[in-house]
């Protein structure tokens, strides 16, 4: 049985937090908000909790999950060795939606890090993922709250729709306010990379690092092979219905026209000027199309600035498309 606790997403109950806090002490698991999605956490200390993480999401074991931390100090427990770009970065944009790729300190189990020596930590700044994490005072592992290869969730029932009867608790406040997962900045390259684009934009941190690279998506098959780094496959975040891709309103207009004449059940994303709003309700609308029995789902995508970037990432890859 799932239990769902609403919370005010500004000031949450001392209780609800108290109650997930005690479910993560005790290896369960809980579904929270962040100020990206929602995630599906689990004490990143405890083996067996992880592993109900990957069962849960049917996630393959070889993509490895963010491990939210209260802040600085925490991070430094979990990681090998300090870096000055760490430091840099994560006292510019912590709490927030960026997460940093750094070699893991040893007593770092397996089963969170997919077997890789690096870890991936974020501090996220939404304050009920903030009370929750301060209420533990564990790091607390956490993947995107949905099945495998869905949208991710941005809402309470977004996470129930996908893991009903899988998860103990969720904490509903209310649809995430960014609505894109963290961008992922992997600091053991040099010059850093970017492998997954998101919440902070590339050009937040091309003002701190230069002109940044972002990492080509790989095979599901190299990923799977350790080869290249993980979660930059192309085929994720995809909806039932095909997904097809446009760069202006007209030429989206214009393929709705002839599946109209075909009396084929088209879904639109038309232009929306608003990243933020787009960015906000892009999974929620994907998820929506999908619930509808749309057989098509046709997107204009944003320009590459900003949000858009992730926003179009996440299009692209919802289409199957190498993002570019
Ligand atoms: O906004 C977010 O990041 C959300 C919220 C819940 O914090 N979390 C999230 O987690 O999106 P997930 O697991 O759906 O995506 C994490 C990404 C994956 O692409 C994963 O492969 C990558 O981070 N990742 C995790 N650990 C890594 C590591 N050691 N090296 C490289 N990539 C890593
Ligand atoms: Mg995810």
């Amino acid at each position: 049985m799932t239990n769902v606790l609403a919370v005010d997403p500004r000031k949450p109950a001392r209780e609800a937090i108290q109650r997930a806090a005690d479910i993560l002490h005790a290896g369960g698991l809980v579904g929270f908000p962040t100020e990206t999605v929602y995630g599906l956490g689990a004490n990143a200390l405890d083996p067996i909790a992880v592993r109900k993480i990957f069962a849960a999401k049917e996630r393959p074991a070889w993509d490895p999950a963010i491990v939210h931390v209260r802040d600085i100090a925490t991070a430094h427990t979990l990681m090998r060795s300090n870096s000055a770009r760490f430091e840099q970065l994560a006292s510019r944009f912590w709490p927030g939606p960026l997460t940093l790729v750094v070699a893991k300190a040893a007593h770092v189990p397996d089963e969170v890090t997919a077997g890789r020596p690096t870890i991936a930590l974020r501090m996220p700044w939404h304050p009920v993922a903030a009370a929750l994490l301060n209420v533990t005072g564990l790091p607390v592992a956490a993947p995107s709250a949905n099945r495998f290869g869905h949208p991710s969730p941005t809402c309470a029932a977004h996470v129930l729709h996908d893991l009903d009867d899988r998860v103990d608790l969720i904490l509903d406040a209310g649809p995430t306010p960014l609505g894109v997962e963290s961008t992922v900045l992997d600091l053991t390259q040099t010059p850093p990379a970017i492998l997954r684009p998101g919440g902070i934009s590339r050009e937040q941190l091309d003002l701190i690092l230069g002109p940044i690279q972002l990492t080509a998506p790989i095979s599901d098959q190299a990923a799977r092979q350790g080869i290249a780094g993980p979660g930059m496959t192309t085929k994720h975040y995809a909806p039932r219905a095909p997904v097809e891709l446009f760069d202006n309103d007209r030429q989206l207009q214009a393929r709705a026209a002839e599946f109209q004449r075909l009396g084929k059940r088209a879904g639109l994303l038309p232009h929306d000027p608003n990243i933020e709003h787009l960015a906000q309700t892009l999974f929620a609308q994907l998820r929506q199309l999908d619930a509808d029995g749309v057989e098509v789902i046709l997107c204009v995508l944003p320009p590459p600035e900003g949000l858009g970037l992730a926003v179009r990432d996440r299009l692209q890859r919802a289409a199957g498309q190498p993002p570019v």
